[in-house]
């Protein structure tokens, strides 16, 4: 994993905003990189800062964001850096981004086939009868029957899962080397789901380009994604592969999502643990581990101080002071012990 190529390295971000109720602190120092060829997911529950994150890779924040501090390297570049045209230069055709509303990225009054080729035309040096060409096939590979007749359609005449499958035609229409998934399936029925994250996967390593997939649902990663990073209160408090997150998690706030969540594994016997509380205000994020109040295995030094990233292996990391060695040593809880036994045994003794 160390000597794979990195293809995107974030280091230390910080971003706030300002509003009239204050600053928002949406992002606080944020590390991790991206290799080249793997699907790294985000996950964390709503507000935690997922969106923000990426939409700084895309260039894509609001008016009243502040970049504090941090760099986002891209090809020896700092995209922190970057301005407007520079972005607009690399914004689809290096770096694509496909979010939840299909019908948000289309455009309804367009043929889907041209909205396909524009993106083409504009970024690379071809005619449009290539462009045509390499548009439906691309439909093609993204699973749209027909592609010859639907390419002469409009949006409306898609089902949403259609809709997203075009929108990731689009992202994909000038090869880009790194896809930014933002929650991609959450409004789509779970059958769609399903397919939608399959034709990732296979995109993803058929082209052997990089994927951010971006989640509130933990249940849908184990299928998708090579790492995990999850993500509380602008923070990345663990990382790990898919297996250190699944079956080895550290953080309890790890074992709060991976309990709380139901999935294909989840036998209706058992509970599903609920995580107490609400994430914090993030005009005033808390001292220390901000999931403390939230955690009943808070200690007292979770509510002053920061805990650092202990390291577990060279790919899992976890800020929580348990791993901390003068901790007491505490049982993960009952409920996520027993799902993790379960998956275990479905994965034949793994
Ligand atoms: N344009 C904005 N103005 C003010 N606050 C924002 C803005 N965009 C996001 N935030 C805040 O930043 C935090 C992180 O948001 P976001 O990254 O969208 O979360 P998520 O993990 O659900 O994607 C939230 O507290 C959100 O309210
Ligand atoms: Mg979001």
């Amino acid at each position: 994993m160390e000597n794979r190529e990195k293809v995107l390295q974030i280091k230390d971000l910080y971003i706030t905003f300002n509003t009239f109720s204050g600053k928002v602190h949406a992002v606080r120092g944020v590390n991790f990189d991206l290799y080249k060829g793997e699907t790294l997911a985000i996950v964390g529950e709503s507000g935690s800062g997922k969106s923000v994150t990426n939409k700084t890779i895309m260039g894509i924040l609001s008016k009243n964001a502040n970049i504090e501090s941090g760099e986002i390297l891209y090809n020896g570049k700092d995209l922190t850096k970057f301005n407007d045209k520079q972005f607009t230069k690399i914004r689809g055709s290096e770096i694509s981004m496909i979010f939840q509303d299909p019908m948000s990225s289309l455009d309804p009054v367009m043929k889907i086939g041209k909205q396909i080729t524009e993106a083409m035309l504009v970024k690379d040096n071809i005619s449009k009868e290539e462009a045509k060409k390499k548009a439906i096939n691309l439909m093609a590979a993204v699973g749209i029957p027909e592609p010859e007749k639907r390419f002469e359609q409009y949006p409306f005449q898609f089902s949403g899962g259609m809709r997203q499958r075009i929108v990731i035609a689009i992202a994909l229409a000038c090869d880009p080397d790194i896809l930014i998934c933002d929650e991609p399936t959450t409004a789509l029925d779970v059958t769609i789901q399903a397919q939608i994250l399959d034709l990732i996967k296979k995109i993803q390593e058929e082209r052997n380009i990089s994927v951010i997939f971006i989640t509130h649902d933990l249940g849908v990663v184990a299928n998708v994604a090579d790492r995990v990073a999850v993500m509380y209160a602008g923070k990345i408090v663990e990382t790990g592969t898919v297996d250190e997150i699944f079956y080895d998690p550290q953080h309890p706030y790890t074992w709060s999502l991976l309990a709380s969540m139901p999935d294909l594994d989840t036998d209706a016997s058992d509970e599903l643990l609920v995580i107490p509380g609400t994430p914090p205000n993030m005009i005033y994020p808390p001292k220390g581990d901000a999931f403390a109040p939230r955690n009943r295995y808070a200690m007292k030094i979770d509510f002053e101080k920061e805990p650092p990233m202990f390291k577990l292996s060279d790919t899992h990391y976890a800020a929580t002071w348990l791993l901390h060695p003068d901790a007491p040593k505490v049982e993960r809880p009952e409920a996520l012990m027993r799902r993790i036994e379960n998956k275990k045994g479905k994965a034949g003794g793994k």
